[in-house]
């Protein structure tokens, strides 16, 4: 049968490196799981108990399709709480995970065919969701001097959108203020929507992120559940628009998914309460990331911009090879250790890094780093 030429969309290569771990596991191998972009913890307890309750007291039917009333108004409220900002739970739309956002994000925002900007290396389901929406992703190569963030002179003409990250997916580094500011000025002034991926906020070390709402009501900001609120299954996010696109964003969501996981909204709102449980895990990345930062350079891999959140390190490996996607392979068959190759968020430069995940528990960190490090002082 026929299929679509926008279909045909590169495979997320973290997935295969899981797939490839996951067969290593049932020939009998321990795996260090450093290439999953998710908490090893599940969903707070207080979340899980919520959802008991909720399935013992009725059928947990469809909701309204910007998600249940108690949900926005309680994300409107972590916007008060987190940024300062005054926020319309009207505005707020929950989704099906980010990912699920993205898609309403671009079918409310671009025709067919537009350019949307995106920094390099970058999460690279926003280039394949868009080619898949037969949008034109526009890759900026970052450079390390700005901590691979991209900056308003390196922005390509004829934009209709462009995508921040902070922090971003696979360096974890973020934009301060006044560099979130230049670049929503900038964005602003070709025409092009500002869409932030605000979806590590919560999980930073030294100072918090910026919030795009912090500076401009004209945005689309995305966050989800699934990493500060360690619930990456139960598939639940949510959207900011501006007040004058939530009509439109009513529909797509009325439309495409009816409405998001009733049962996982449910945990969700109650997820918001459970401070001391996240807080806890945090606690745990801040030490795997301290973990990372003295051990990878003895490891073998001395050359990465430390992160300012998420749990993520992006290492140069150009002096072990040019073939991250080989290299990754050897590292774990050779070492036992999973990591994801570049390639999977620089299609151009990402041959010579690999992206290592501190997610997991402080000991599986510390047994990755003395594996690594066995590993490449073998070569
Ligand atoms: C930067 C970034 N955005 C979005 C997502 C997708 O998240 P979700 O599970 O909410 O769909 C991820 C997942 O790893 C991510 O790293």
């Amino acid at each position: 049968m026929r299929q679509s030429e926008r279909g045909r969309v590169d495979p997320f290569i973290v997935m295969d490196v899981m797939e490839a771990a996951r067969r290593a596991e049932a020939a009998g191998r321990h795996v260090i799981h450093m290439e999953v972009g998710q908490p090893a913890t599940p969903a707070p307890l207080g979340a899980r108990q919520a959802l008991i309750r909720a399935m013992e007291a009725g059928p947990l039917g469809y909701t309204v399709a910007l998600g249940l009333p108690e949900l926005r108004a309680r994300i409107a409220r972590l916007y008060a709480d987190w940024y300062g900002v005054d926020l319309n739970p009207d505005r707020v739309v929950v989704t099906a995970g980010a990912s699920g956002a993205f898609v309403l994000a671009f079918s409310a925002l671009f025709d067919a065919g537009e350019r949307v900007g995106l920094g390099l290396p970058g999460y690279p389901s926003y280039r394949h969701i868009l080619k898949a929406m037969s949008l034109t992703p526009v890759g900026i190569e970052t450079a390390p001097q700005h901590r691979f963030q991209p900056v308003p002179e390196d922005l390509p003409p004829d934009l209709a959108g462009l995508i921040l990250a902070s922090p971003g997916n696979p360096n974890g580094t973020m934009l301060d203020r006044a560099q979130m500011a230049a670049l929503a000025e900038a964005a602003a002034a070709r025409g092009a929507a500002l869409i932030s991926d605000e979806i590590y906020h919560g999980i930073d070390y030294d100072r918090r992120p910026v919030s795009a709402l912090e500076i401009t009501d004209d945005a689309y900001v995305v966050n989800s559940f699934s990493k500060y609120f360690s619930m990456t299954g139960w598939r639940v996010g949510w959207l900011v628009v501006p007040e004058a696109h939530v009509r439109t964003v009513e529909r797509l969501a009325q439309n495409m998914f009816i409405c998001p996981p009733h049962a996982s909204q449910v945990a969700a709102l109650a997820a918001m309460d459970c401070d001391d449980e996240l807080q806890a895990n945090l606690a745990v990345y801040a030490e795997n990331r301290r973990l990372m930062l003295e051990g990878l350079p003895g490891a073998g891999f001395p050359t990465f911009a430390p992160p300012d959140g998420a749990f993520y390190v992006y290492a140069d490996v150009s002096h072990l090879t040019d073939d991250s996607l080989d290299l990754s392979r050897r590292i774990l068959d050779g070492a036992g250790v999973a990591a994801t190759p570049g390639l999977d968020f620089d299609p151009g430069r990402g041959h010579r890094t690999l992206r290592f995940s501190y997610a997991r528990s402080r000991a599986d960190i510390a047994e990755g780093l003395r594996r690594l490090g066995a590993f490449t002082a073998a070569l």
